[in-house]
């Protein structure tokens, strides 16, 4: 019988010693603008991040901003809300089969400080993973008790950032819209299509979410959408206060 072979191990990268510079100074980068948006009001400032399509590349962004902004100190909490098909634990080599957040909001586990996870490697680091899947998502996601825990940790950290599922799948990255202070939405180069970004954009906008800024992602300098992992300045680009009449400032696009 032949041994089945992990095709998975390379795919969930975090930044590293290895890592090239130019990758480094993008998530880098990203983290300097995030740290200039406010808070909406009192504590640390809630962001979230969608797409309108799946495997865009959302989990892996966010999970290296996190671990971007923990490198500089920064206390952050990383969650993930995407309880259908959770990746974070993967990233940080973190077990799957443990509670997480949908047990924190259904109740069965009353205690968040014994789920969230230290990560060792950055201990500014706290990881809320997703814990087991649900049979009714949509409505635990939009259990009030999200949102109340979400008021409560803005006070215990200086930053959060949650993995949100694509808003043009399913709604669950809208029902706590009230406490995120914006999303970022994420674009992959050669996936993408206008008309369902486009669409992803109505949709926050119904809810009146603010959208923060457009991430591109997967973008080779050589328009070659065969190569894998494009560790180029463009690979990850990322446009500012682009898309939402919400926003008061406009930037230029710039490059991270
Ligand atoms: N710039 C990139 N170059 C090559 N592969 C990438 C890039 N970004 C992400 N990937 C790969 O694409 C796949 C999907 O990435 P990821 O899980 O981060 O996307 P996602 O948007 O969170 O997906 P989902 O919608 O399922 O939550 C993963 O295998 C990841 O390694
Ligand atoms: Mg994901």
């Amino acid at each position: 019988m032949k041994k089945k072979i992990n095709i998975d191990v390379d795919e969930y990268k975090l930044i590293n010693k290895t890592t090239p510079f130019a990758i480094k100074e993008a998530f880098n980068h990203l983290r300097t603008n995030l740290t200039y948006i406010p808070s909406k009001d009192d504590g640390c400032p809630i962001f979230g991040i969608t797409s309108a399509m799946d495997s865009v590349g959302k989990s892996t962004i966010i999970s290296n901003i996190a671990l971007s902004f923990a490198q500089a100190e920064t206390k952050v909490l990383l969650i993930d809300s995407d309880i259908r098909r959770p990746v974070i634990h993967k990233f940080f080599n973190l077990p799957k089969e443990r509670h997480g957040l949908t047990e924190l909001i259904s109740g069965i586990e009353k205690d968040d400080t014994k789920i969230i996870t230290q990560y060792e490697q950055a201990p500014s680091l706290h990881i809320l993973t997703s814990g087991f899947v649900p049979h009714n998502p949509s409505e635990l996601i939009s259990s009030k008790k999200f949102s109340e825990y979400l008021k409560k940790w803005k006070y215990e950290y200086d930053i959060i950032l949650i993995d949100f599922p694509p808003v043009g799948i399913v709604t669950d990255a809208l029902t706590v819209s009230n406490d995120i202070t914006g999303y970022f939405l994420v674009v992959r180069a050669n996936r993408s299509d206008s008309r369902s970004i486009n669409s992803a954009i109505a949709t926050l906008d119904q809810v009146n979410a603010k959208i923060l800024g457009v991430i591109l992602n997967d973008l080779s300098l050589k328009n070659n959408s065969s190569s894998r992992y494009h560790y180029t300045r463009r690979s990850y680009k990322y446009y500012m206060e682009m898309t939402n009449k919400n926003n008061e400032a406009k930037k230029e696009p710039s490059d991270i």
